[in-house]
């Protein structure tokens, strides 16, 4: 037969990347987070200022522009206090909390800077009695995923609490104040948020990585007064420092001279630098400073040459030297990062060697521990189930910490059970194979229907509970639960036999089938003295014959009887046997024959797509059938493997003509896998393009299936890029941007020209195959669907694909249209332009999704993302149309996603773009 194109088919199954289907997450994240960026103010670069129940802005003494801090938060209610500090009397708003259920959290933008920095949260806590009960509260605070303290009213009114916490990829942070058993409602007065200096505050931090810090002290050495913005640029305030240290060792020194800043990285204002603390009497000088706990502490001395000396010293914390013979060198500043494991106190002591010892900052945190990120692909996926219950279930930021979700367990950082029970959820939808380290799961009474599906891959789950549903099917991935204790099936509807692969679950000890409509023999695998099988409640099903006869299987009677079973003889007898031998009544005769016709006839149901039989195959236009004999001799039995997928091995063929062929030879037998056999067969022998792989013929006799495709040598794009023999280095910008365009060529085919239209839903870069000549074709129809009526808008269908490229719009709506093609070729684009996989467990959580990872750093047009091995040979422009149409195309909105047309006149584009860079080059 004729192939377009090239006549070479690949080294690579389809599915053979990626097959594992495991990590899957969504854009939903992002997009649930209410990104209201900072408005610059004529104030500080990035200060954000909220006055917390304040209704108008306004500009402060110290120029600093507060706003309402209604946008920011939607809980609380507020009032306003009377109330004098210091000398002057003020009228403050505040906001309190009095409900204790609802969450309080500040979103808090922090500037998007794509690298790590720091900022500085500083929240002041006012009671002042504004309610007239003389009752101040307590409450805790967290940052992020940390609680960092607890405010207690009563001794300080107010409380200031300060943070400095490193930003990551995210937009905001949330700040959340958290009500404790009978401490009263939480009550807040401004929350501000100020940038701090590049690289500040990680000095000397090897030790406490991921750390955030809670000031205690900032310190203005030798300075009676404390000072703010403007003279301290990123706003921290320095405090006096009279009461820190023994009154008698000196007066503060104020000596005006220029000094070099520039090695000192948390960049303490002049101002502060200008004054010191200088020993002239004795020759050592002493900070006490009482901690308000045991914990690590993270201490910064600063030192600046502003007296015409250079004084040396030894610097000693709680005794213990830190530095010897330190030296002050004229006019250059500097400072002493420290870190203390489990203090309660500090004693920082000076003691002179030469000069005096001198002092000009000091600034002292506790190290915060941060808690790890539940993984983006949990959250996501949590996300998206929330949102398939259309219940509100208050799941937001992270399911671990501060504090869990509801209905969500943890260990750490990793959500390890989900009890979702009398909700409506319908189906098991691939998400919660998304959640991989679950050992527990309940969907009790949630309107289940249909199979037991997409849980075979949580391997670590121990207790699956899906009683009081209306399951009818208990599916093929059951036998993959290794990990399965108790498994509780009770009151569904599933039907049929039990099958035999329960058996496998070799620490199953409870299985509860009661009140379903099983019948037969409980195979013997699960006939073994660890395992309780109760059974009570069905047709009729039991380890033997006899049990039959007992009135207690039959499905009238309610009562949910315990059975336990122990070791008994095997039983040889066929099902049809016990059924017929063990119903005395021609009554229940009856009903298991009607019973029986019913079954037969849903089953018909399901296969009215495509015939299985080889026979009607023939009419099929295109395809060649072969033997069984004519592969195995072609295959040369099957020798040599070129491929593994999730539905079989591909292996190399030589057909009689001397012709190389992939013989993909599968093994799923089940249903599934026979309409995806046949789905395949039948759609490619109807479509012929040079971007599509071409389908030489296929086998289908006694049970085999298998699929004769041309032979392709360059492999497929997933190998080209991740495999052992990647050739990503000689991939190169403008061969990608060739493949990018085949394969879209392809897919447009698919989407636009063929008729009926044709929904590949199962594009990726293993799906994506390279002739000698980097052609690329689009392989692997298994799951494909064809759009009947032309005037479809889309088709409804159980969710199918691979993790990493599943569209979430179809997924959480199971509407399938061309649309969730672009998307997932949104995702292979970028994969070229990253040279990354869409899914990964490396490196931070927040980069597992190559989707949520890369779309922020792509809209900015910050291609440092870009693979390594494109970098400075790729046109600016080139990339940033293929960056923007991929983006676009992994919109979660579909609607406003391009069509694959769009995609490919885009990508054309891109590619002559870059081939005149190219040119400009050579000439
Ligand atoms: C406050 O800021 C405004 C504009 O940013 C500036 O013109 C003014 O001089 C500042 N005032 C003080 C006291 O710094
Ligand atoms: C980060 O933000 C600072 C100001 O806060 C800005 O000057 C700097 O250019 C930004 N860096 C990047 C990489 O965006
Ligand atoms: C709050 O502080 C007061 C005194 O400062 C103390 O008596 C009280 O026990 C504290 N409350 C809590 C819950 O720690
Ligand atoms: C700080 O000292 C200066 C001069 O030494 C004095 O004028 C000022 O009043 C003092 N401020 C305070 C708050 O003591
Ligand atoms: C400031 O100090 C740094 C090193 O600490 C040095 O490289 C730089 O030249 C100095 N600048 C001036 C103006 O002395
Ligand atoms: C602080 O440490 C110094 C030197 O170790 C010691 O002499 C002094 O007594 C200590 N002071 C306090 C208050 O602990
Ligand atoms: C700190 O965070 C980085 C990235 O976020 C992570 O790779 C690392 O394991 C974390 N380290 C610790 C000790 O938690």
């Amino acid at each position: 037969m004729h192939c377009p194109g090239s006549t070479e088919w690949s080294r690579s199954g389809s599915g053979s990347m990626a097959s594992k289907c495991f990590l899957l997450g969504f854009v939903l994240l992002c997009s649930l987070w209410t990104v209201c960026f900072c408005n610059q103010d004529d104030t500080g670069f990035g200060f954000l200022s909220l006055s917390c129940g304040g209704t108008t802005g306004y500009v402060d003494a110290s120029n600093i522009s507060w706003v309402s801090d209604g946008a920011y938060i939607s809980s609380g209610k507020t009032t306003s206090i009377d109330y004098i500090e210091g000398t002057s009397s003020s009228n403050s708003p505040l906001r309190f909390f009095p409900d204790d259920k609802s969450p309080k959290c500040y979103k808090l933008p922090v500037k998007k800077n794509l690298s790590f920095s720091m900022v500085l949260v500083r929240a002041r806590f006012v009671y002042k009695n504004y309610d007239g009960l003389g009752k101040p509260p307590v409450f805790s605070v967290s940052l992020g995923t940390a609680i960092t303290s607890t405010v207690n009213l009563t001794g300080n009114d107010p409380w200031i609490e300060e943070f400095v916490w490193p930003v990551n990829y995210k937009d905001t942070l949330s700040f959340c104040l958290h009500s404790v058993p009978h401490g009263g409602s939480p009550v807040i007065s401004s929350l501000e948020v100020r940038p701090l200096p590049r690289g500040a505050y990680r000095t000397g931090m090897r030790d406490f990585p991921n750390k955030s810090l809670r000031k205690v002290y900032r310190i203005n050495s030798g300075y009676n007064e404390s000072l703010r913005y403007p003279l301290d640029p990123y706003d921290r305030i320095w405090d006096a420092d009279q009461s820190y240290t023994p009154f008698h060792v000196s007066s503060g020194f104020n000596f005006i001279l220029g000094f070099n800043l520039s090695s000192v990285i948390e960049s303490p204002p002049p101002a502060v630098l200008q004054t010191a603390r200088v020993l002239a009497r004795t020759d050592v000088l002493t900070y006490y400073l009482p901690l308000d706990a045991l914990g690590d502490y993270y201490i910064i001395l600063y030192f600046a040459g502003i007296v015409p000396a250079s004084p040396s010293f030894d610097v000693l914390v709680n005794g213990d030297l830190v530095q010897s013979n330190y030296h002050v060198k004229m006019s250059e500043a500097s400072a002493l990062h420290l870190t203390q494991k489990g203090i309660e106190n500090l004693n920082i002591t000076l003691k002179s060697i030469s000069f005096y010892p001198q002092i000009n900052a000091i600034e002292v945190y506790e190290i915060v521990d941060i808690p790890l990120e539940a993984s983006s692909t949990t959250v996501s996926a949590l996300q998206v189930i929330q949102q398939s219950t259309g219940l509100d279930l208050g799941w937001e930021d992270d399911p671990c910490s501060p504090t869990m979700w509801e209905h969500i367990g943890c260990e750490g950082s990793i959500v390890t059970s989900l009890v979702l029970a009398d909700i409506n959820l319908r189906s098991i939808s691939p998400t919660f194979g998304d959640l991989l380290d679950l050992k527990t799961l309940d969907l009790h009474n949630t309107s289940l229907a249909g199979e037991i599906q997409n849980l075979g891959s949580l391997q670590h789950l121990e207790k699956l509970n899906l009683s009081f549903n209306q399951l009818t099917s208990f599916g093929t991935e059951l036998e993959n639960l290794v990990s399965l204790q108790i498994l509780d099936l009770q009151n569904n509807s599933l039907d049929g036999i039990v099958p035999d692969d329960l058996g496998e679950l070799e620490d199953l000890h409870l299985l509860n089938l009661e009140n379903n409509k099983l019948q037969g023999t409980v195979p013997q695998s699960l006939n073994r003295e660890s395992l309780e099988v109760r059974t009570s409640g069905n047709l009729c099903l039991s380890f033997s014959t006899l049990s039959c006869n007992d009135v207690s299987s039959n499905p009238s009677i309610e009562t949910p009887q315990v059975t336990i079973f122990t070791k008994k003889k095997p039983d040889k007898n066929t099902h049809m046997a016990i059924m017929l031998g063990a119903i005395g009544g021609t009554l229940l005769a009856l009903i298991v024959i009607s019973l029986s016709v019913l079954l037969y006839m849903r089953r018909e149901r399901t296969e009215i797509t495509y015939s299985e039989s080889a026979v009607d195959m023939r009419n099929w236009n295109a395809a060649r059938i072969f033997s069984y004999k004519e592969i195995k001799a072609a295959t040369n039995n099957f020798k040599e493997v070129i491929g593994r997928g999730s539905f079989g091995s591909v292996y190399l063929g030589k057909l009689s003509d001397g012709k190389l062929v992939a013989v993909k030879v599968r093994f799923d037998k089940s249903q599934l896998g026979a309409d995806s056999f046949i789905n395949e067969v039948y759609l490619l022998s109807q479509v012929r393009h040079q971007n599509l792989v071409c389908l030489e013929g296929f086998c289908h006799e006694s049970k085999q299936q298998i699929l004769v495709y041309e032979y392709l040598p360059g492999g497929s794009l997933a190998d080209q890029l991740y495999g052992p023999n990647s050739q990503k280095v000689s991939l190169s910008w403008v061969r990608r941007l060739k493949i990018a365009v085949d394969a879209a060529k392809g897919l447009d085919y698919l989407h636009n020209a063929s008729d009926p239209r044709i929904i590949h839903r199962d594009v990726k870069c293993s799906n994506i195959l390279l002739d000698k000549e980097m052609n690329a074709k689009v392989c692997d129809f298994g799951l494909s669907k064809q759009v009947m009526q032309a005037d479809a808008t889309h088709v409804t269908t159980v969710v199918k694909g691979t993790a990493g490229y599943l569209d979430p719009e179809y997924y959480s709506t199971q509407q399938l249209t061309e649309k969730s093609d672009v998307y997932s070729f949104g995702v292979v684009l970028l994969e070229l332009i990253c040279g990354r996989e869409p899914l990964r467990r490396s490196g931070t959580p927040d980069s597992f999704n190559l989707v949520l990872w890369a779309k922020p750093y792509l809209q900015a047009g910050a291609f440092e993302i870009v693979d390594e091995n494109l970098k400075g040979t790729f046109d600016v422009e080139s990339m940033r149309k293929a960056a923007i149409v991929a983006v676009r195309s992994v919109e979660r909105d579909a609607s406003q996603r391009p069509t694959i047309a769009e995609v490919l006149a885009e990508l054309k584009e891109a590619y002559s773009i870059q081939l005149s860079f190219l040119a400009s080059f050579d000439m």
